[in-house]
């Protein structure tokens, strides 16, 4: 079965990035001139997603006015014949199907997938994380989608994290099936040092079958009293039924300040249009 639905979880507080995200959501924080949500969205169309579910909260409305027309500022671009910056503000809200639901508590990442469930139905999807961007000329959630449509299993994608960080993340038991595609037969979230099982950790993207909403439903909230997403996927890999793909690609973590400052940094040295100057004022910077 082909993978149409995504769900983009964006209900988390952000407390990492306060202040900036205490009014503007993390995920509308700008790599340069596009926000975070932006490349995530395009991401998923690029890989053939046509259906979009973001699960917002309180003050997320922005990202809602961001995927639709804004009459007075397209009337304006085209009277003053800006057409391709009208053009371009207008396929935003073109891009794909995107709908909003609300997570009503702040209980997690695993709660706010829940929250899918009856726009997932009895398909398989996919999961981008509202506040990990992916740079990668072969979109990663498509490098994903394949290994699903190659297996029916469920997918996670996965790097390997160095040690010392490896306690903030998650980390996954695997073995590898060829190249960069493993089974995953277990994982553990946030680990201390006993209970790490690899390097390899969950970064940004998941397919998952809709066998994970039972799972999730009996999920009991973890230590901090948050509804880990990773506990129920902790099942299906129990089960046999996980697999992983170290996918291609440049993963910044926009939440949290030095990913945010890694992605303007990298984004910008290459972007068309300030690409050479940014670089040159970088150089310049280093000299000083
Ligand atoms: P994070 O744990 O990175 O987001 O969740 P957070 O809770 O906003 O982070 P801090 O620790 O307070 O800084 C990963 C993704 O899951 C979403 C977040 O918006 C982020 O995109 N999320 C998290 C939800 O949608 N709901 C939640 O209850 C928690």
């Amino acid at each position: 079965m082909k993978v149409r639905k995504a769900v983009i979880p964006a209900a988390g507080l952000g407390t990492r990035v306060l202040p900036a995200s205490k009014a503007v959501p993390k995920e509308m924080l700008p790599i340069v001139d596009k926000p975070a949500i932006q490349y995530i969205v395009e991401e998923a169309v690029k890989s053939g997603i046509t259906d979009i579910l973001v699960i917002t909260n309180r003050g997320k409305s922005l990202i809602e006015d961001h995927f639709d027309h804004a009459p007075e500022l397209e009337e304006k671009l085209l009277s003053s014949g800006k057409t391709a910056l009208y053009e371009e503000m207008a396929s935003l809200a073109h891009l794909c199907n995107i709908q909003y639901v609300r997570q009503k508590e702040t209980k997690g990442l695993g709660h706010a997938v829940l929250c899918a469930r009856s726009f997932v139905g009895d398909e398989p999807f996919a999961v981008l994380y509202g506040d990990d961007v992916i740079i990668s000329p072969d979109p990663a959630i498509g490098q994903l989608m394949r290994v699903y449509e190659k297996y029916g299993k469920n997918v996670v994608g996965i790097k390997p994290v160095p040690d010392h960080l490896i306690s903030s993340y998650s980390s996954l038991g695997v073995n590898q099936v060829c190249c960069n595609i493993y089974n995953v037969y277990d994982m553990v979230e946030k680990p201390t040092p006993e209970e790490v099982l690899s390097n390899f950790s969950i970064l940004g993207r998941c397919v998952l079958t809709p066998e994970v909403f039972d799972i999730l439903e009996d999920t009991p909230p973890s230590r901090n009293g948050e509804i880990q997403l990773t506990d129920a996927m902790q099942v299906l890999a129990a089960h046999g039924k996980m697999m992983g793909i170290e996918y291609e690609g440049t993963r910044y973590d926009m939440g949290n300040k030095l990913g945010m400052l890694q992605a303007i940094v990298e984004v910008g040295m290459a972007h068309p249009e300030i690409g050479a100057d940014f670089r040159a004022y970088l150089k310049q910077l280093s000299i000083d």
